[in-house]
């Protein structure tokens, strides 16, 4: 079978890495993959966000089965392209993308079918959200309408901080359109759970879950960024939360994207907050998150191929979807200076790895032979054990066996869900 893999940072490495172990799988092109990736996929220079070109390059190269990862493919409607000229895909449609793509249009979701999630309101017009601003509780949470890279979300301690928020997102537009409606929401405390789930659009099968660490530094400090490390399973996560999260929040979401004529078929990511009056949902993402499928994807036992084409044929109740019950950690190595600015472009060196350790490659590519570094988050490295502690001392002994210049990384990825044990 030949496959195409839309997307080229360490999620999708991870999801080619599983799909290989099918041994159907003969060919898998990556658009545009990376510098690592090429050493499992055949990268071709075709952007995520060229729909044009993917659905060509599809269509001509026979594909059999294809994977849309990232949010800006799936909201433009790749897989409905794709799905046009006959290639099957795994991914939701455009419309029902706009679980992530629109915040205002997630939050009315919610609210309209009862999914617990922080009271909110919805802004056009910057001067009714600055009004709004004179009254409501601070801390306060600003979210830009759109996608932005992970950045468009402000927590706002007092009102300065919310009005400059209000006023960059809807009048500077620093995030484009995206910014052109806004959401002001409360703010909500609890430690925060990732749960990624298969879904056919009926059935759900979530996906063991994990902790992502979002901040660029140690002890939760300095920016946000894509994510700077993972650990699976996450120890809030436990039966009785489970048990809550499947009937108040899981089946409710599909039931609803049903219900608005865009069933949901593909990976669907709860962002999720344990609060004292039970678990809300912080966001939903239409796709695998990043660095967390680079946790869970090494868990799954089930071939992950049958998986997502029981998700596109309606069929996964009729299949086991299994993990293993062992734990992860992944440790992201980054440029020193991301989310900000940082030099690239240096030789990464990879020293001899335990056998069973992964790396998947991000921001690389591959210069006169040699792999090198050319973005933020160059490379996440993987670990399992039985049990946390292990996983993570193992992944932290392992990273040491990676080095480029201007490496760095963050040194307590795990401690928190330790503390939590
Ligand atoms: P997002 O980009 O939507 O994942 O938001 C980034 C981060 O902001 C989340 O992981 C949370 O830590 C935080 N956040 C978002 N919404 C809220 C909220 N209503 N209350 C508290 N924290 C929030
Ligand atoms: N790790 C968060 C995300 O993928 O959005």
């Amino acid at each position: 079978m030949r496959l195409l893999v839309v997307g080229g940072g360490g999620r999708e490495h991870a999801i080619i890495k599983k799909l290989k172990e099918n041994p159907e799988v003969t060919e898998i092109f990556a658009l545009p993959g990376n510098g690592g990736i090429a050493a499992d996929a055949e990268c071709v220079d075709i952007g995520a966000k060229d729909i044009d070109k993917i659905v060509d390059f599809a269509v001509d190269n026979k594909i059999d089965f294809a994977v849309v990862a990232p949010d800006d493919p799936l909201v433009l409607g790749c897989v409905d392209r794709l799905e046009e000229k006959g290639v099957p895909v795994f991914g939701p449609t455009k419309a029902a993308a706009r679980i992530e793509g629109s915040k205002a249009f997630s939050k009315d979701l919610m609210k309209k079918h009862g999914i617990p999630t922080a009271d909110y309101r919805i802004f056009d017009d910057p001067d009714d959200a600055l009004d709004h601003l004179k009254t409501c509780k601070y801390p306060t949470v600003v979210k830009a309408d759109g996608l932005a890279l992970g950045k468009g979300v402000v927590i706002a301690e007092n009102r300065e901080e919310a009005e400059k928020a209000v006023r960059a997102a809807m009048i500077d537009r620093v995030f484009g359109d995206s910014g052109k409606e806004i959401v002001i929401e409360e703010f909500l405390s609890g430690p925060e759970v990732s749960v990624l789930a298969f879904t056919d659009g009926v059935h759900i099968a979530p996906m063991v879950s994990s902790m992502d660490h979002k901040r660029a530094l140690d002890g939760d400090k300095g920016l946000n960024t894509g994510g700077m490390g993972t650990i699976a399973p996450n120890p809030y996560y436990t039966p009785e939360v489970a048990k809550r999260c499947m009937d108040e929040i899981f089946l409710p979401t599909l039931k609803a994207m049903r219900e608005e004529g865009s069933p949901f078929k593909g990976c669907l990511y709860f962002g999720l907050m344990i609060t004292a009056e039970g678990p809300k949902v912080i966001e939903y993402n239409c796709r695998f998150g990043d660095p967390e499928t680079q946790v869970v994807l090494p868990l799954l036992k089930t071939d992950l191929l049958t998986v997502m084409k029981a998700c596109r044929e309606g069929t996964l109740d009729k299949i086991e979807v299994e993990f293993s019950r062992e734990s992860a950690c992944c440790v992201i190595v980054a440029s020193e200076g991301y989310p900000v600015s940082y030099k690239k472009g240096y030789e990464i060196k990879v020293g001899d790895l335990d056998p069973d350790a992964r790396i998947f490659y991000a921001g690389a590519s591959i210069k006169d032979g040699k792999t090198v570094t050319s973005g933020g988050r160059v490379l996440g490295v993987t670990c399992t054990a039985t049990d946390l502690k292990t996983a993570i001392d193992r992944a932290y002994s392992q990273v040491e066996k990676v080095s480029f210049e201007n490496a760095y990384y963050r040194k307590d990825i795990g401690k928190r869900a330790l503390a939590a044990n």
